[in-house]
């Protein structure tokens, strides 16, 4: 039954959103509080972003994690046939089922990542091989893996929203922070998913100052259509564990934004993974 959501299939997460409203946090805290919680089979985190900090901010040291496979020009080629930028015919369909096992870094709490990169805007030359491999193991990991996969998206998306993520995501997070640029481009992800019929497409209310702030902004965004999951404080913590380079969570579990995530991991739960 592919593509139908099933319990014993997993749970496929997206997080979405403009780029600095906190996709990488949510991602990585979310992932952590999944592998301690124990109520996953395996957790895997994926960076499809071009900055690839997930590792950073899972906890991972630099130098465990490799090339993003969007980079690897000798296993794309094994793979498609073509290396990119070579010209010529390549397969759509080439073999991924290995990747996630072979490529996936370990990292705490049970949680492994994968360093997926980008698809390539085709108009920066012809990366298709690449692209094509990228898609086909996006595919992969959301419709055919059993496990929780969290795919930290690139700012945007629309490139790497299509075949893989309208068939296999369970829910997608768009990501939003106070302010009309990160409440447009979050509008636009949600309108976007929608079409894509993406079964749940929730928004996060990031860096909250206040409940009237929050408030403004929840009716800002049930007024464009949005439905709001959950809302994650702003907080200092968040600021000074980035200024060490360590995790939030290992820097203090017990701050504000850590228990917003937990009780966001606890309803995803509930709701969707029963
Ligand atoms: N709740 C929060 N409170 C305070 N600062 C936050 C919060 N969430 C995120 N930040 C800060 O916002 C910045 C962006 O966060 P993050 O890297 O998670 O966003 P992103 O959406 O992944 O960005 P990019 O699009 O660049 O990948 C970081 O400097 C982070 O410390
Ligand atoms: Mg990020």
């Amino acid at each position: 039954m592919e593509g139908e959501k099933s319990t014993k299939k997993g749970l496929k997460i997206g997080i979405a959103g403009k780029g600095g409203v906190g996709k990488t946090l949510v991602a990585s805290t979310l992932a952590r509080l999944a592998g301690r919680s124990g109520k996953f089979k395996r957790v895997l985190a994926i960076d499809n972003d071009p900055s690839l900090n997930l590792g950073m901010a899972l906890g991972i040291p630099l130098n465990k994690i490799g090339a993003p496979i969007a980079e690897m020009k000798d296993l794309i080629k094994e793979r498609t046939g073509r290396a990119p930028g070579e010209g010529g015919a390549f397969k759509l369909n080439p073999l991924v089922s290995d990747i996630p096992d072979k490529f996936a870094v370990p990292g705490p709490d049970n949680v492994r990542l994968l360093v997926l990169g980008t698809i390539k805007d085709p108009g920066s030359g012809c990366l298709c091989s690449s692209n094509a491999l990228v898609r086909e193991l996006l595919y992969h990991l959301v419709v055919q893996r059993d496990e929780l996969v969290i795919l930290d998206f690139e700012a945007g998306i629309e490139s790497s929203m299509g075949r893989a993520t309208s068939k296999g995501l369970d829910l997608l997070f768009v990501v939003v922070e106070p302010g009309q640029k990160a409440i447009q481009v979050g509008e636009k992800i949600t309108a976007m998913a929608k079409q894509l019929n993406i079964k749940h497409v929730l928004a996060i209310i990031n860096k909250v100052e206040n409940e009237e702030e929050e408030k403004n902004i929840v009716q800002d965004l049930k007024e464009r259509g949005m439905d709001v999951f959950a809302s994650i404080p702003r907080s200092n913590a968040v600021i000074e564990a980035d200024l060490k380079g360590i995790p939030l969570i290992d820097f203090r579990e017990n701050d504000v934004a850590v228990g917003a995530m937990k009780g966001i991991l606890d309803n995803v739960v509930k709701k969707y993974y029963n």
